[in-house]
């Protein structure tokens, strides 16, 4: 694991080891200076020598400026290391999770991805700045300080023996008690992202069933349960500060009454006495410090596991070694095709699919909520791949072909489709990069937007704010359609794109496929039986299988599921003509 982060520190090696050296230094300065105090008091102040005392106390100041210039910089050098592998490691994830495939973000939920790019991110910026710095100082001064005790005085130093072990078993009980709290916390972020998550994005929904109550609460509960974790937490670690406390001024109290005795006895200076109290300190803080540093390592280290499996995470679609770049038509062959969203032969979502559609065949797909239409579609440019059988395009194995040319060729409005924040331009844009404007203007009316897009006042150039909000529902599927015919595809599917627009409007859409894009296969998955009736076939799906694979008048003899639509839709009129 630790290997894998590594990787990602890159440039920032020098920084990451400058810290560290500095750190080392600066203790060197900070054991330096006890050392000469006691020789100023001792030489100096006892004897009354005051050019001693100005000579010494002038290396003291030019020490303590040492240690606080080193300080400073390896504080520097720390912080720029520390932000520096932060910024790689949420880079490198980044890069992965956009080469995800639609079954790996099945995987992790879209705000657990969020709270590992952002939260366990800054875990691990601490605790990395920590390692290269406080984990070096702690132990260095812990030893540094004892060794200079023990030079004092080998009797004074004995209390340490006792002092140390008390103080150090107190921490790391406590820190290895306080974890699993800490721990729980990180898992209920997940959570907690999540409720916000989409409450924020469906913002419009909550209000508009006035569930804000609902979501108050919903959210009051996750952040209580993160409050009473902390709590928890906090209750076992609040210890550390009495404990070592008491073990300071124990220490101090004792090394103070022995070393008055030995003073006494002339085996030891006032100035001695001095230094070793402040040596005292040093050497109790560092384990205060390294227990905190170890705390802060553990909490870490679920956040770096979370981080690995991101990082480590492999796409399950892959390019083959040679991977065709050429679609030879718009032909669609589905073979003994099984299809299961988490891998399981016995949860099949899609069950024995056969099909074979010509190029340039226009196939309507009729079936209920949940029938699988949606998942029968995203096989063909691979947005998944199938569990048995095979999907063909253009006679070939969709998995023999570079992904970005079968996208290309294969052009899909997505059900849930989006716009992304930019102009009008910016969106179709995605379709293909560098459309002119007439090419734009061409797809635009073929999807019927240009008569809208041209009633804006900034026409092409109009804003699109961050999901589409500003422009209607059938209004957003229509730039969509666009966007996708300005690929020029070979095989164009609709999935339930045209939902929001009026019947007028959706068949001037088919009219033009049929006029202007003969020769591309189209696949429209609808709810209105309109939509699919000048189709050359349509496609019948229940649960998952195929029911039937016929023209419209032959279904509407032959098949009772069409005929219950077909009855339903034309003769009770229940037509949805939304705007
Ligand atoms: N990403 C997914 N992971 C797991 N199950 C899914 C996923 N998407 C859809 N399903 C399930 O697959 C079935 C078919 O869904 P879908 O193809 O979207 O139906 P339709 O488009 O016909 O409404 C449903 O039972 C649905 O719950
Ligand atoms: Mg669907």
């Amino acid at each position: 694991m630790i290997k894998k982060l590594a990787k990602s520190i890159r440039e920032y090696k020098k920084q990451s080891i400058l810290a560290p050296i500095f750190v080392v230094l600066e203790v060197i300065m900070e054991i330096l200076i006890p050392f000469y105090m006691a020789s100023i008091i001792d030489k100096g102040i006892t004897n009354g020598n005051m050019q001693y005392i100005i000579k010494m106390g002038i290396l003291l100041i030019v020490l303590a400026g040492l240690s606080l210039t080193f300080g400073i910089l390896s504080g520097r050098f720390a912080a720029k290391a520390s932000a520096g592998f932060a910024q790689n490691l949420r880079k490198d994830m980044f890069y992965n999770i956009q080469n995800f495939s639609f079954s790996n973000i099945d995987k992790f939920s879209t705000s657990s991805l969020v709270t590992r790019l952002t939260t366990d991110i800054t875990n691990v910026q601490n605790a990395y700045q920590m390692i290269i710095r406080v984990l070096i100082r702690g132990p260095l001064m812990l030893i540094f300080a004892l060794i200079m005790t023990i030079r004092i005085n080998i009797e004074v130093s004995t209390i340490f023996l006792v002092a140390i072990p008390v103080l150090g078993v107190g921490l790391f009980y406590i820190a290895i008690k306080a974890h699993p709290h800490f721990e729980k916390v990180f898992k209920t972020y997940d959570n907690l992202n999540n409720v916000v998550q989409e409450n924020v994005n469906s913002i419009r929904v909550v209000k508009s069933y006035v569930r804000e109550d609902y979501e108050i609460q919903k959210f009051g509960n996750i952040s209580n349960k993160i409050y009473n974790l902390f709590r928890k937490a906090e209750k076992i670690v609040i210890f550390n500060s009495p404990l070592m406390q008491f073990t300071v001024y124990m220490s101090i109290l004792i090394i103070s009454w022995v070393s008055a005795k030995l003073i006494v006895s002339g085996s030891m200076t006032t100035g001695q006495l001095t230094s070793v109290i402040v040596y005292a300190t040093q050497i109790l803080s560092s384990l205060m410090i390294i227990s905190m540093v170890f705390v802060m390592i553990i909490i870490s280290r679920s956040s770096a596991e979370r981080i690995v499996e991101v990082l480590d995470e492999k796409s399950t679609i892959q390019n083959k070694k040679n991977a065709k770049r050429k679609v030879k038509d718009g032909s669609i062959d589905f073979n003994n095709v099984d299809f299961s969203y988490v891998g399981d032969k016995k949860k099949l979502t899609l069950k024995r699919i056969n099909l074979h559609i010509k190029s340039g065949e226009t196939i309507g797909i009729i079936g209920g909520t949940g029938s699988a239409k949606s998942t029968l579609v995203q096989l063909i440019p691979r947005l998944y791949d199938v569990t048995n059988g095979c999907v063909k395009v253009g006679g070939r194995d969709v998995r023999d072909y570079d992904i970005e040319t079968l996208r290309d060729e294969v052009a899909m409005v997505l059900q849930k489709n989006v716009l992304f924040s930019g102009t009008i331009k910016d969106n179709l844009r995605w379709g293909k990069k560098n459309a002119t404007d007439e090419e734009m203007i061409k797809a635009c009316k073929q999807a019927q937007a240009d008569s809208f897009i041209q009633t804006f006042p900034d026409g092409y150039d109009t804003y699109i704010e961050q999901g589409g909000t500003n422009v209607s529902g059938g209004q957003k599927q229509r730039i969509c359609i666009a966007r996708a015919l300005l690929k020029k595809p070979k095989i164009l599917i609709l999935d339930d794109s045209t939902s929001a627009v009026d019947t007028k409007t959706d068949s001037l859409i088919r009219k033009a496929f049929r006029e202007e894009i003969p020769g591309t296969t189209k696949l429209i998955i609808a709810q209105r039986i309109s939509s699919v009736e000048d189709a050359d076939r349509v496609i019948v799906i229940d649960n998952g299988e195929i029911v039937a694979f016929d023209t419209p008048a032959n279904l509407l003899k032959t098949n009772k599921i069409y005929q219950e639509v077909y009855n339903s839709q034309v003769n009770g009129g229940d037509d949805n003509e939304a705007k």
